[in-house]
């Protein structure tokens, strides 16, 4: 049985993402380095899945630095758009990464297909963990949240499209949470609440598997 490494890679150029996986680790005493800091390049995420785009990051970090790796592929998916903007959730905001713009895009999409009354207006978040040793082995961890797509956004905490989901069974937007809110902390650690905190306690609850 493998342990979580004493020293990870974050394989992810996106600080908000960063920000929030720095969060989760610090109770596991990792010590953590970004592929920033590394100088690692971005590679190309082509899968298909959450799960396939998180093992290519994380691979590509373990292989390119030797140290064990860590990935997060995450996204909105909206059910009145068959799921979409999902893996393609940072392409949405365009090469200036402009979100503003991406939640707006969301918004005239859902109009279009007429999701106008909250019953039609669910969405998720999905973060896939990936942890990958410089050796090829990967273990993956899935974490997801419902909720519901408001308009106009709501909030300036967070990142992405924090200010436009609603998580079920609050009145406020992961946009209005601060960051111990949004991972649920507020109601004790072991409450996971966001995506990525249910994917993080996943991953802690299962352990890590064998070779
Ligand atoms: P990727 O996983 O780097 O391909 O990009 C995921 C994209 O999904 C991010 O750029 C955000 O737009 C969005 N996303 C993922 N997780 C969150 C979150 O917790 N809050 C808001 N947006 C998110």
């Amino acid at each position: 049985m493998r342990a979580v490494p004493g020293k990870i890679v974050v394989a992810s150029h996106n600080e908000g993402k960063v920000r929030e996986i720095r969060d989760l680790l610090g109770p596991l005493g990792c010590e953590i380095v970004s592929a920033a800091e590394l100088d690692l390049p971005e590679p190309e995420e082509n899968g298909e899945t959450f799960e396939e785009n998180a093992k290519i990051k994380a691979l590509a970090a373990a292989t390119a630095s030797g140290i064990p790796s860590l990935s997060d592929d995450s996204g909105l998916c909206v059910d009145a758009l068959d799921g979409k903007p999902g893996i393609h959730s940072a392409r949405w905001a365009g090469p200036e990464k402009d979100f503003a713009l991406a939640m707006r895009n969301v918004e005239e999409a859902m109009q279009a297909a007429g999701a106008t009354d909250d019953d039609k207006r669910g969405a998720r978040f999905v973060a896939v963990l990936c942890l990958a040793w410089p050796d090829g082995h990967t273990e993956l961890f899935r974490g997801e949240i419902e909720g519901v797509m408001v308009w106009p956004p709501r909030g300036t905490k967070g990142f992405g499209y924090d200010p436009v989901f609603l998580p079920e069974g609050h009145a406020r937007t992961f946009g209005e949470m601060d960051a111990a809110e949004k991972h649920g902390w507020k109601r004790g650690e072991a409450h996971a609440l966001s995506h990525r905190a249910r994917a993080f306690k996943l991953m802690v609850e299962t352990g890590i598997g064998d070779d």
